[in-house]
C-alpha cells in the first residue's frame, strides 16, 4: 500500500457491488471501499435480502467496509453483530445523508442535530465493533460550524476514523466545498480524519496533500465514476487512458449486469446512471449521455456508445473539482 490510502465513497446506485468488482478487473489504485448504505432494521435478526450487497467479496475485488444507516442504538448493535459473523472487523456510519426526509427523521445528517441519539450510537457501535467502528459526516446541517462543535462528543469515543465532507447538508453535493470549517474540524478531531468532497483530478489530491500535509485517507465518489482511471492517475500512474480499456470495463459492466438482472430495463437504468458521470470529462459526452438517456433498448444504448467510440474523442482536458477560493476560515474563527 502506498502511504496514502484511496478509498471508494458509497454512491448508492452507482458503486454497487458488481460496479466495484467489475471496476477491480479492469483498474487499481482503490485501498478500500465503503458500501453504500444498509438500513438498519428493527428486530433481533437481520434478513439476508438487505445484506446483499455485502455478501464477504470476491478475493479480487476491493477490500469492503459496510455502512449502515439509522438511529436505533439496539438494531446497530444486532447488524454489526451480523457483519462480524460475515468476517467483518470494520462497519461506518451514515451520518452524512443529506436528503431531507432522511434529515427529518434523524437518520443521517439528521443525526447532527440529536447529539443525545448520536452518543448512544456511537457508543453502541463502538462496543460492537471495538477498533473498527467509523462515522461518515458532513459539516452540519444548515451551518458549516455545526460539526466543529460537535466534536468534543465525536473525541469521546475510540472511533477507528472519522470520514468528513466538506458541505453542509442543506448543499447537497452543489456549491462549494468548504475547506477552511473543513480545516477547523480536523484540528479540533483526535481522531485520524479522511477527507471526503470533489477529488476529480491528480492536481486536486496535490492541493490538498499541501493544505493538510498530514491526512493520509482521501475517499473519492464521483470523480471515480466519472473517470474509472482516476485512482491509479491519483498513485501517479501518467500514462494516456487507454480507449480500449475504458471499452473493455464498459462492456464487462455491461454484460456482468445483463447475467445479474432480469429484463433490459434495470440495465439501462444502471449504465444510464453510470453514465451520468462518466460522460462529464469526456469530449462530445454531453450529446453522448443524451442519446443514453433516450435509449429505450440495449440496443439503443450499444449504437450510443458504438458512435462514441468509433468517433474516438478521447477526454477533456482536466477540471479540478475543488474550489479554492472559498477556502476560508470559519466565523468562529477557533483553530
Ligand atoms: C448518487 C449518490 C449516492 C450517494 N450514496 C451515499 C451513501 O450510500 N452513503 C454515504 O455515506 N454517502 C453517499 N453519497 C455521498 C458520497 O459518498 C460522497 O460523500 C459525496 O459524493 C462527495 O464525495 P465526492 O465528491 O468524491 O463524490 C452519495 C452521493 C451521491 C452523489
Amino acid at each position: 500500500m502506498s502511504a496514502h490510502q484511496l478509498i471508494l465513497a458509497p454512491l448508492r446506485g452507482v458503486t454497487i457491488r458488481l460496479y466495484r468488482e467489475v471496476w477491480a478487473r479492469h483498474f487499481s489504485g482503490l485501498d478500500l471501499a465503503v458500501s453504500p448504505f444498509i438500513p438498519l432494521v428493527t428486530g433481533s435478526r437481520v434478513k439476508p435480502g438487505l445484506l446483499t450487497e455485502v455478501v464477504p467479496t470476491l478475493p479480487h475485488s476491493i477490500p469492503l467496509v459496510p455502512q449502515v444507516i439509522g438511529r436505533d442504538p439496539a438494531a446497530l448493535s444486532v447488524m454489526l453483530k451480523t457483519l462480524r459473523d460475515l468476517g467483518y472487523t470494520r462497519a461506518d456510519l451514515n451520518a452524512g445523508c443529506p436528503w431531507p426526509m432522511v434529515v427529518r427523521r434523524g437518520r443521517g445528517a439528521g443525526l447532527a442535530n440529536r447529539p443525545a441519539d448520536l452518543r448512544q450510537m456511537l457508543a453502541s457501535g463502538c462496543q460492537a465493533m471495538p477498533d473498527g467502528f467509523s462515522v461518515k459526516l458532513r459539516l452540519g446541517i444548515d451551518s458549516p460550524d455545526s460539526l466543529l462543535q460537535l466534536m468534543p462528543l465525536l473525541n469521546e469515543f475510540p472511533l477507528h476514523e472519522v470520514v468528513i465532507h466538506p458541505r453542509t447538508a442543506r448543499q447537497m453535493y452543489d456549491g462549494s466545498a468548504h475547506i477552511g470549517h473543513f480545516a477547523a474540524a480536523f484540528a479540533a478531531c483526535r481522531h485520524p480524519v479522511v477527507y471526503n468532497g470533489d477529488i476529480r483530478t491528480p492536481a486536486d489530491l496535490t492541493a490538498l496533500q499541501q493544505r493538510f500535509p498530514t491526512i493520509t485517507r482521501w475517499m473519492i465518489g464521483r470523480g471515480v465514476a466519472a473517470d474509472p482511471f482516476l485512482p491509479a492517475r491519483l498513485c501517479g500512474d501518467t500514462t494516456p487512458r487507454d480507449l480500449t480499456r475504458l471499452r473493455a470495463f464498459l462492456d464487462d459492466l455491461l454484460d456482468t449486469n445483463c447475467a445479474t438482472l432480469s429484463g433490459q430495463r434495470p440495465v439501462l437504468g444502471r449504465m444510464k446512471e453510470l453514465w451520468y458521470y462518466m460522460a462529464q470529462p469526456l469530449r462530445g459526452g454531453a450529446q453522448t449521455l443524451k442519446r443514453i438517456q433516450h435509449s429505450a433498448t440495449l440496443d439503443e444504448y450499444r449504437c450510443a456508445v458504438d458512435d462514441w467510440f468509433a468517433a474516438t474523442p478521447g477526454w477533456k482536458p482536466d477540471t479540478n473539482g475543488i474550489d479554492w477560493t472559498t477556502d476560508t476560515p470559519p466565523k468562529t474563527g477557533e483553530y
